[in-house]
C-alpha cells in the first residue's frame, strides 16, 4: 500500500481512508487513481440517482484502468470493491482526509465544508478541488482553518502529471507536508502554490486559451487553430482542450482571472454566451466540436 511511503517524508498518521464530495468528472477520476493505489475511498453524492451516475462513471474508469494495466478479474473487481459510493455522512466521518469536488460555487462548497466540519473527526484534513475560488474563503467555514487546502487535480486525472497543492492563509506545514506525501504516494508530481488566482498553472495557461477563444470570434477556424498548434508541439489545441475542460469551468477560472489578468473580458463574454447556448464542451457533446459517444465528430 503506498501510503507507508508518506512516513519516510513526514512523521504524522499517513493517510488511509480518503473522502470525496461529488463523483462527478474529477470526483470519479480522482477516485479511480486513488482506489488504484490502494486507500479506501468513499464517494459521498447528492441523491441517489447522482450516485448511480457516478458509480457508471467510476465503473468505466475503472474498467479503462483494467484493460490498460490487464489486470485479471479479481484484481478489478477488488480496485472496484473500495470505492464506495453513498449519499449519507456517516461513512465519511473517519476519513484521514476528505477532497471536495462539487459544483465550482463557493456558498455551496462552504456549506459542504461546515458540515464535513461537524461529522468528521477534528484530524481530518479537507482539500478542494476548485479551480477559480478561494481556498482562504471556504477554509473559514469550518474550524480548522489549518487542515483546509486546495488539491487541484488536472482533467482528465489519470493523464495529467501535476497536482497543485494550495496553500491558504492558514494551512499549516504538516498539512502540506501530508498532502505532498499523498500526491507522490500517487505517483503524482505535486507542486505547492499560493492561494491566488488560477493557482499557477491556469493563470499560465488562461492567457494562451483566452487567446484561441478570440481568434474563433474575429473568424478563424477552429480546425485550423488546434492543427496548427499541434504541429507546434502542443499534444491538443487549445480549442480541443477547452472542450475538454467544459466551457462552463473555463469561464468560472476566466473570470476569477480578471483581477489579476487584464485582458480576460472579452474572453469571459465569448465564453458565456457559448455556455449559454449550452455549447459547455465534451461532456455535453458539444462545444467548439461536437462528439458522438465521446468521440470528436467535427466543428459545431
Ligand atoms: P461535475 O459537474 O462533473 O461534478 C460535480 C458533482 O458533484 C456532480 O456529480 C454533483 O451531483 C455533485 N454534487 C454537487 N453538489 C454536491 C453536494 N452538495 N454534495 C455531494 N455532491 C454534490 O464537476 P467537475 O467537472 O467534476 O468539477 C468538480 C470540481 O473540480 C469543481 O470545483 C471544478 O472547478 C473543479 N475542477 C474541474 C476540472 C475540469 O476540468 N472539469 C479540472 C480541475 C478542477
Amino acid at each position: 500500500r503506498t501510503w507507508t511511503d508518506q512516513t519516510s517524508i513526514i512523521h504524522e498518521e499517513p493517510i488511509r481512508k480518503v473522502g470525496i464530495i461529488g463523483a462527478g468528472a474529477m470526483g470519479a477520476g480522482i477516485a479511480q487513481l486513488v482506489g488504484y493505489r490502494g486507500y479506501d475511498v468513499v464517494i459521498k453524492e447528492i441523491n441517489e440517482a447522482a450516485a448511480e451516475a457516478g458509480r457508471t462513471r467510476v465503473n468505466d474508469l475503472v474498467n479503462q484502468l483494467a484493460r490498460h494495466k490487464k489486470m485479471n478479474e479479481s484484481t478489478r473487481e477488488q480496485l472496484l470493491g473500495r470505492i464506495r459510493i453513498v449519499t449519507e455522512d456517516e461513512p465519511l466521518s473517519d476519513a484521514d482526509l476528505v477532497i471536495e469536488a462539487i459544483v465550482e460555487k463557493l456558498d455551496v462548497k462552504r456549506s459542504v465544508f461546515r458540515a464535513l466540519d461537524r461529522i468528521t473527526t477534528p484530524e481530518t484534513i479537507f482539500a478542494s478541488n476548485t479551480s477559480s475560488l478561494s481556498v482562504t474563503d471556504m477554509a473559514t467555514a469550518t474550524q480548522r482553518g489549518n487542515l483546509v487546502a486546495g488539491l487541484h487535480f488536472f482533467n482528465p486525472v489519470h493523464k495529467m502529471e501535476l497536482v497543485e497543492v494550495v496553500r491558504a492563509k492558514e494551512t499549516n506545514d504538516v498539512t502540506i507536508a501530508r498532502l505532498v506525501g499523498f500526491v507522490r504516494g500517487l505517483g503524482k508530481t505535486p507542486i505547492v502554490t499560493a492561494d491566488t488566482p488560477g493557482f499557477l498553472v491556469n493563470r499560465v495557461l488562461f492567457p494562451y486559451l483566452g487567446e484561441a477563444v478570440l481568434m474563433v470570434a474575429e473568424g478563424h477556424s477552429v480546425a485550423n487553430i488546434d492543427k496548427e498548434v499541434r504541429r507546434f508541439g502542443m499534444p491538443m489545441g487549445p480549442l480541443e482542450l477547452l472542450d475538454q475542460v467544459g466551457l462552463d469551468v473555463a469561464l468560472h477560472v476566466s473570470r476569477s482571472l480578471e483581477s489579476v489578468l487584464s485582458g480576460l473580458c472579452p474572453v469571459v463574454d465569448q465564453l458565456a454566451i457559448m455556455v449559454e447556448d449550452g455549447l459547455i464542451g465534451k461532456k455535453a457533446s458539444a462545444g467548439f466540436y461536437w462528439y458522438l459517444n465521446g468521440k470528436k465528430k467535427g466543428v459545431s
